[in-house]
């Protein structure tokens, strides 16, 4: 066994693709407890600053002590608790559909609802840069994948012919992300509704980085588009800016009561903590009231802020040859991308070095020669944290 993996492992640390685990002893926040020090923190993905919340916590430790931390089994052998029954139907009021079902993680949503929707000769329709969670789901449904680059309506009309001719009669998904997590671009859904219905095909839209960002109290794109009827899978997850975990589906009854009994990662899996379905649910309301709201639109500021300190023209003039990837930047998410991934680590550790903590993204999350600095803001940030990052990112680019 010994050495088994360390010529695999050589190979890796060679290209800059090796991955390690780095402590933070503390909470999750705008500022993080590095290896004795503080980081400000441009990683996370808790865009409404929610994962150290008090009104989470407290719903949280509400729940240990009226339920106990453990949920005993699969839902659909030891019963099911009321804090995930409660959160489903916040859920599904707050996304405007007609059910909700719970899942451990995002990933466990995907892998459990694709397979159960599509199958053997259906055809899955996935955009180029959809989530691992999304290709793995749909590799493992056993039906026919075809990849269209991203966002190119024009390719997947084209796969949509091709697979309604080869495969008259099949179930067709389209498979796509509101807001691209490595990208932070949208997708075009007016447009993809339009080819869903010309196709007669479902659509799956994961709203991962959407919901809590975009729409009125952050239902998401579908819900800000008007398009909820439209889409008939929304998939999202309750870890990024829910501040929680925990994946799920919304959409029509049938097809909750479907994935009940369908959806392996839900039916083969102990259910998440109870006190986890309360948070979430706390995280539901704040997000579906007033005072939710305005946190919401105090991370457009910083959003916006960031949009000025760092325009895609001042990225392009940067030594590190920096550059947006996308000029339609529709969320807290903004990628610099730097190509080489020696590169990237290397402006990685000159930024933690003056106190920011911005993850380098490597293949295989992202494409060969595609390394980036994936920045988020949130709304947790304060206007000189993101105006400091900007200013570092300018120096460091230009003495490279
Ligand atoms: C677009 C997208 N979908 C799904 C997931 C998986 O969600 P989770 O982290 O809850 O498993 C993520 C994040 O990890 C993501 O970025």
């Amino acid at each position: 066994m010994q050495g088994l993996f360390a010529e695999q492992l050589k190979a890796l640390r060679a290209r800059s693709l090796n991955r390690h685990l780095r402590e933070i002893s503390g909470a999750q926040g705008a500022e993080v407890e590095f290896a004795g020090r503080r980081l400000i923190n441009f990683s996370s993905n808790d865009y409404l600053g929610l994962a150290n919340d008090s009104r989470l916590r407290k719903a949280a430790i509400a729940a240990i002590n009226e339920f106990g931390v453990g949920a005993g089994a699969s839902r659909l052998i030891s019963g099911t608790q009321s804090p995930h029954l409660r959160l489903e139907r916040a859920l599904a009021e707050w996304k405007g559909t007609e059910a909700a079902l719970c899942f451990s993680s995002g990933y466990a949503a995907a892998l459990g609802s694709i397979p159960a929707l599509v199958t053997k000769d259906d055809v899955a329709l996935l955009d180029k840069l959809c989530h691992a969670s999304l290709i793995d789901a749909a590799k493992l449904s056993g039906a026919i994948l075809r990849v269209f680059p991203h966002n190119n309506l024009r390719k997947l009309e084209s796969h949509l012919e091709w697979a309604r001719r080869e495969y008259a009669g099949k179930r067709l998904l389209i498979v796509t992300e509101s807001v691209f997590s490595m990208d932070g671009d949208r997708a075009p859904l007016r447009e993809l509704v339009q080819l869903k219905k010309q196709f007669d095909a479902l659509l799956m839209l994961d709203e991962a980085h959407a919901v809590g960002v975009i729409g009125l109290h952050g239902r998401g794109l579908a819900a800000a588009e008007n398009l909820s009827d439209d889409v008939d899978v929304q998939m999202g997850t309750m870890s990024k800016a829910l501040g929680v975990s925990g994946g799920y589906i919304c959409g029509s009854h049938d097809l909750i009561e479907w994935l009940i009994n369908r959806a392996r990662s839900f039916i083969y899996s102990t259910a998440p903590p109870p006190a986890i379905a309360a948070a979430a649910l706390a995280a539901v309301n704040f997000l579906s009231s007033s005072k939710g709201e305005e946190r919401r639109l105090l991370l457009w500021k910083r959003i916006n802020l960031m949009r000025q300190l760092l325009p895609p023209s001042a990225r392009k003039a940067i030594n590190y040859q920096l550059s947006t990837i996308n000029s339609n930047e529709g969320s807290a998410i903004f990628p610099l991308l730097v190509g080489d991934e020696h590169a990237a680590l290397d402006l990685a550790a000159a930024l933690k070095t003056e106190g920011f903590l911005v993850p380098a993204i490597r293949y295989p999350t992202v494409a060969k020669g595609s390394a980036r600095l994936r920045i988020t803001v949130t709304a947790a940030h304060q206007e000189d944290q993101i105006k400091a990052l900007c200013e570092a990112i300018k120096r460091l680019s230009a003495a490279s």
